[in-house]
């Protein structure tokens, strides 16, 4: 019988022992899915069997003949017979797909040896901390900013141009190129992870965070007498300019995306819009 699915729907977890499922076996071919809990592992070992290994969902380690690889959705390992193999989540579960044709004889296993994985290596530096370090360093010149935004209607024109120029210099030659390198190093970086772990609309859903605390924060200053205007003024801006380049990220990265829905997916996606409140009748 012919199969498809995605990999977490067809894998069997097991917390107790790893348990590889056969997903088809003929004289010619065998399947097995293989779910890892986090740190679950398959030894090394160096049957006479080739094999094609591809990680489905979840990252892992795969040993291919002499060395580990840390592997993700889109990657693909072919181990021939008698090299060494072996597997070991990485961060969170894991699907494996083993493709080995024809399938094995019982010899194929017999007298294989199998090795424990070796400790993994841990950096040295952890560059999560990097990253948390600069935004220390960068904070308080955005209250910098603030400070001049409230002040820029009464400053002198002397020093207000003074100031500005500071900030002007704070956001060109520091502000600038920490996005530069995390365009050109953190995002390629955490684009593979979010291959394999999922999460790349996340930052979008802190957006709706974001605005739902600005909209708390406007409704708490509505509410105070005498109305507080600078910081009604502050709070309007925040949530104009933020809600704009929302919207500028849904229509210019997800909207040219669901093009490459197929067409039951299009009406799906329609239908839960009409069942989802602020998408009715607005059209
Ligand atoms: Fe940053
Ligand atoms: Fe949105």
């Amino acid at each position: 019988m012919a199969i498809a699915g995605t990999a977490l729907e067809l894998a069997s977890f097991d917390a107790e022992r790893f348990r590889p499922r056969v997903l088809f076996e003929s004289a010619a071919m065998k399947v097995v899915l293989a779910a890892l809990e986090p740190e679950q592992a398959v030894d090394l070992h160096d049957p006479k069997v080739d094999v094609v290994i591809s990680v489905l969902q979840g990252q892992a380690d795969v040993w291919v003949g002499d060395a580990p690889r840390r592997m993700r959705p889109g990657d693909v390992a072919v181990i021939p017979a008698g090299e060494t193999r072996g597997m070991r989540a990485a961060g969170g579960r894991a699907v494996l797909l083993h493709v080995v044709a024809p399938p094995p004889a019982e010899e194929a296993h017999a007298g294989v040896v199998h090795r424990p994985w070796p400790e993994p290596e841990r950096p040295e530096r952890d560059p999560a901390e990097t990253i948390r370090a600069e935004h220390r360093e960068l904070l308080p010149h955005l209250d910098h900013l603030d400070a001049l935004a409230d002040a820029v209607t009464e400053l002198p024109e002397d020093e207000l141009r003074n100031r500005l120029a500071r900030v002007l210099d704070f956001l060109r030659s520091v502000l600038l190129p920490h996005a530069g390198a995390e365009d050109a190093a953190l995002y390629p970086a955490v684009e593979r992870v979010l291959r394999a772990v999922g999460g790349a609309t996340r930052t979008m859903s802190e957006d709706h965070r974001a605005i739902g605390a600005l909209i708390e924060e406007l409704a708490e200053l509505a509410a105070r007498e005498p109305a507080p205007r600078r910081a009604l003024q502050r709070t309007l801006d925040r949530l104009a300019a933020l809600v704009r380049v929302h919207f500028g990220k849904e229509e210019d990265v997800y909207v040219p995306l669901l093009e490459r829905l197929d067409a039951g997916e299009a009406r799906g996606l329609l239908e839960a819009l009409g069942r989802t409140p602020g998408h009715e009748h607005r059209h």
